[in-house]
């Protein structure tokens, strides 16, 4: 009785702390996640995972553009975990975000925390995930994100919607397979197979009879929510005998783009359009790797497009042709053609003014084996990974805590602007003297309403490789690539300032470069990383803190009470 009492108090307190940012029109829905150890069989193969309400994927979450959705987070488990809204921004209430002692400390078995979503200009497909240690591989869902009541879409109104994700799966138990790479300093073992919506699909042994289809009527056009929420790879996906029509990315809408197949980097989701155009009949959708270096699960998971009425069902299906794994002219073609609609109702707002210009060379890098040669990675070293030279290392307490709190020796606020020597980031072989890198809890400290450029520089230290490149708390233009080096003189000229897309994940082509900018208008702390799971492992990441600005409305809103303790 009394802590229902006092689970009511601190939920009004809460939603009237709220109530700052909430727009008008917000609606308030809740829901419940239990984490629980679930016993899942795939493959031939039974194991216990963790799951949200024993789902895989777990529950879909539907809100409208702007609404406040309250989730009750209950670990009934006996593992820690923290949930992420990946893609949500959390307007200046970073406290729910949820990456694991960067924003808060683990829900411990026992106990639970309520978490708010707070929705802001986002509208399209973002989803939800673990965001500790490994635990995303099973603990993760959509996020639906509707019109406001009185809009519709930027398109014409489709027949249905479809969410779609595609994820892995290990025989193994993921926290065994995280646990055994870190102590090895090796790579992960790959996965042994891809899912869609949880499924494997008939190209895997004992996984066709629970194929995940869908039944579509012929000449009718339905709207596809696909996430990429892989660990480790990003994917190419494709339809048979179809076309497709992309509408939008990471919860942003894009001009239409047609095309036959579609590359999607881990955390991205894409919003496509597919018209039941076909003789009616069965066809697949497949997923595969793209995989520009190193060792990767080579599987193709298969879901299945029926057609409605009668006809005879084909005995055997094709599978589409896809892209070669290792075609990075290919994955590059599909991310480069993404643009902002940039019209009069949906405009674009890129910085030109930039304040803070930032260098980032993210790397793979190795480290001499504590026992000579006995390492798992390249020549018996160890491997690991860092931006601007700093690997990073999780502290003991938040850093959001640390920062709101004052306490001292938690963090560096000196994360370097550019890397510490420039060098020819990815020439062969770089000595090492220039990239060496050293541990480290360092933050980015950016003053409120700053104008960033972020460009992120791919290195070919230990071998050049894509990296999806994800932040928290904000979206931000994707204004230029390219491959091989920076140049700050030349490749500013071809920004594209006119209908950049909007993004919170982009892929950093191998030994290439990307780059972002944003206005720091949200304060808080925020986490950016590389949203491949054994890179972040491995320390590759960094910590932004965004300054309160003076306004009233510009301040990070106070803690909730509820929040977990280290
Ligand atoms: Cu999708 Cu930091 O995460
Ligand atoms: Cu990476």
């Amino acid at each position: 009785m009394v802590a229902k009492m006092k689970a009511l108090i601190f939920h009004v307190i809460g939603v009237i702390l709220l109530c700052g940012v909430l727009p008008s029109h917000a609606a308030v829905r809740r829901y419940k996640f239990e984490l629980r150890n679930t016993s899942y069989t795939r493959l031939c193969a039974n194991k216990t995972m963790l799951t949200i309400n024993g789902q895989f994927p777990g529950p879909t979450i539907y809100a409208r553009k702007g609404d406040l959705v309250i989730v009750d987070v209950y670990n009934l488990a006996d593992h820690n975990i923290t949930i992420h809204w990946h893609g949500v921004k959390q307007p200046r209430y970073p406290w729910s975000d949820g990456p694991e002692y960067i924003t808060q400390c683990p829900i411990t078995p026992g106990t639970n925390f309520t978490q708010r979503i707070v929705l802001s200009d986002e509208e399209g497909t973002l989803w939800w995930h673990a965001h500790s240690e490994w635990s995303r591989a099973t603990v993760l869902g959509a996020l639906v994100i509707l019109p406001q009541k009185r809009d519709d879409y930027p398109f014409a109104k489709p027949h249905a919607e479809v969410p779609i994700i595609i994820g892995d799966w290990w025989k193994s138990d993921v926290q065994q397979v995280m646990e055994e790479f870190l102590r090895t300093g090796g790579d992960p073992n790959v996965s042994d197979a891809y899912v869609i919506n949880g499924q494997p699909g008939d190209q895997y042994p004992c996984s066709g009879q629970d194929t995940f289809k869908v039944t579509v009527e012929y000449g009718k056009t339905y709207l596809f929510r696909m996430v990429n929420a892989v660990m480790n790879n990003i994917m190419f996906f494709k339809i048979a005998n179809h076309n497709i029509t992309v509408v939008g990315s990471d919860a942003s809408y894009t001009k239409p783009i047609n095309s036959d197949y579609i590359t999607i980097s881990p955390g991205q989701t894409i919003d496509f359009l597919l018209e039941a155009n076909q003789n009616p009949s069965q066809y697949y959708m497949a997923a595969r790797a793209y995989a520009s270096a190193g060792n990767f699960d080579n599987t193709t998971t298969t879901g299945i497009i029926e057609y409605a009425g009668n006809y005879t069902p084909p005995s055997s299906l094709i599978l589409p042709t896809f892209p070669q794994f290792n075609d990075t002219q290919a994955s590059i073609r599909f991310t480069n053609q993404l643009r902002s609609l940039a019209n009069e109702r949906y405009p674009v707002d890129v910085p030109l003014n930039i304040t803070d210009t930032l260098l980032f060379a993210i790397s793979i890098n190795t480290r001499t084996c504590p026992i000579d040669n006995q390492c798992g990675g390249p020549n018996g070293d160890r491997l690991l990974a860092s931006v601007n030279n700093i690997t990073l290392v999780l502290p003991k307490v938040s850093i959001l805590q640390a920062y709101y709190k004052r306490i001292s020796e938690i963090y560096e606020a000196d994360f370097p602007d550019n890397p510490p020597f420039p060098y020819n980031y990815t020439q062969n072989n770089v000595p090492g003297l220039l990239w060496t890198p050293e541990n480290g809890t360092d933050v980015n400290v950016l003053e409120y309403n700053s104008t960033v450029e972020l460009v992120f520089q791919g290195t070919n230290i230990a071998g050049g490789v894509d990296h999806p490149m994800h932040l928290h708390g904000y979206s931000f233009y994707v204004v230029g690539s390219g491959l091989g080096n920076f140049n700050r003189s030349s490749d500013p000229l071809n920004y594209n300032l006119v209908d950049p897309p909007l993004m919170e994940t982009i892929a950093v082509p191998r030994n290439g470069w990307t780059a972002i900018r944003f206005r720091a208008d949200n304060p808080g702390v925020w986490f950016l990383h590389c949203h491949f799971e054994r890179h972040v492992s491995w320390g590759m990441g960094m910590t932004f803190i965004v300054k309160n600005g003076k306004g009233r409305n510009e301040r990070m809103l106070p803690p909730p009470p509820d929040m977990p303790k280290c």
